[in-house]
C-alpha cells in the first residue's frame, strides 16, 4: 500500500475518532470519484473552485491533477488535524481552516478576484448527518459565495431515491460512481436555471469533444458506471 494512502487513512482515522458526525464517512472518497468530480470541474476554465470539507485532500489532488491551478483552488477544512495534513500535502495551496456554516467570513479574507470569481463549490461535507440548521446555514452561504453561472456538486452515499434537492439551487444533473466505499451518487446543482437548463442541453448533445462531455451525457441521464 502506498506511504501516502497509509498516512491519509491514519489521519482520516484520528478525525473520525475526534468527531464522526462532521467526517461522516468511513474512509476517505476513492480516486474514482474523486476524478468524477475533478473532471467536471475542469471543463470549465478560469474560476475559483471552493472545496468544502476537502478532509484528506482526495479530491484536491484529483482536481490538481485535472488541471485546475493551484491559485484558483481553495480547500476548506474544519479539523486542524486534517488542515495540517492537507498544508502539509499541498504546500502550493492556500489551505482555509474554517467553518463551512460561515462562508461568507470564511471567504472575507481572499483577493477580490477569488471572491467574486467561484465559479464552482465543490462538497465533501456530510450533509445528511449535519444538523439542518448547519445544513441551511451552509446553503445559504453557498448561494451567496458562487458566482451566477457557478456550480455547486455534492456527493452522497444515499445513491437511491428521486431528485436530490439543494436549498434554493436547481439540479442539474447526476451520476452514480460505484467504485468508492461505499458507492456514492455525485449531484450537480446550478444557482440559476439558465445554467441548469445548459448543463443538461451539453450533458444530453452528443459527445463532440471527447471523453469528459461523453461521461456527462450518461450521467445526466441518469446512467450509472
Ligand atoms: C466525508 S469527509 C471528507 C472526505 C474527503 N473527500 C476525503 O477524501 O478525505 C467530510 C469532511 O468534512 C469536514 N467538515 C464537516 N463539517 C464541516 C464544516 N462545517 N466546515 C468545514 N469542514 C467540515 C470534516 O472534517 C471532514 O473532513
Amino acid at each position: 500500500m502506498p506511504i501516502r494512502l497509509i498516512q491519509s487513512l491514519a489521519v482520516f482515522g484520528k478525525a473520525l475518532l475526534d468527531n464522526p458526525r462532521e467526517v461522516g464517512a468511513a474512509c476517505p472518497s476513492s480516486p474514482q470519484l474523486a476524478r468524477r468530480i475533478a473532471r467536471l470541474v475542469a471543463r470549465q476554465p478560469g474560476g475559483h473552485v471552493l472545496e468544502l470539507g476537502a478532509g484528506t485532500g482526495a479530491i484536491t489532488h484529483a482536481l490538481l491533477s485535472a488541471g485546475v491551478e493551484p491559485e484558483r483552488l481553495l480547500p476548506v477544512e474544519r479539523s486542524a488535524r486534517l488542515t495540517e495534513h492537507l498544508r502539509k500535502r499541498f504546500p502550493q495551496l492556500n489551505v482555509i481552516h474554517g467553518d463551512a456554516r460561515f462562508l461568507p467570513d470564511v471567504t472575507a479574507s481572499l483577493p477580490r478576484k477569488a471572491r467574486q470569481g467561484i465559479t464552482h463549490v465543490v462538497s465533501s461535507l456530510p450533509l445528511r448527518s449535519l444538523p439542518p440548521q448547519d445544513v441551511d446555514q451552509i446553503m445559504d452561504g453557498v448561494r451567496s459565495v458562487l458566482g451566477t453561472e457557478g456550480l455547486f456538486i455534492q456527493y452522497t452515499y444515499a445513491i437511491g431515491g428521486g431528485t436530490a434537492s439543494a436549498k434554493g439551487l436547481h439540479w442539474c444533473g447526476r451520476a452514480v460512481v460505484w467504485l468508492n466505499l461505499p458507492p456514492a451518487r455525485v449531484d450537480v446543482f446550478a444557482l440559476e436555471p439558465q445554467t441548469a437548463a445548459a448543463f443538461a442541453r451539453r450533458a444530453s448533445a452528443p459527445a463532440k469533444h471527447g471523453h469528459a462531455e461523453a461521461e456527462w451525457a450518461l450521467s445526466a441521464r441518469d446512467v450509472s458506471c
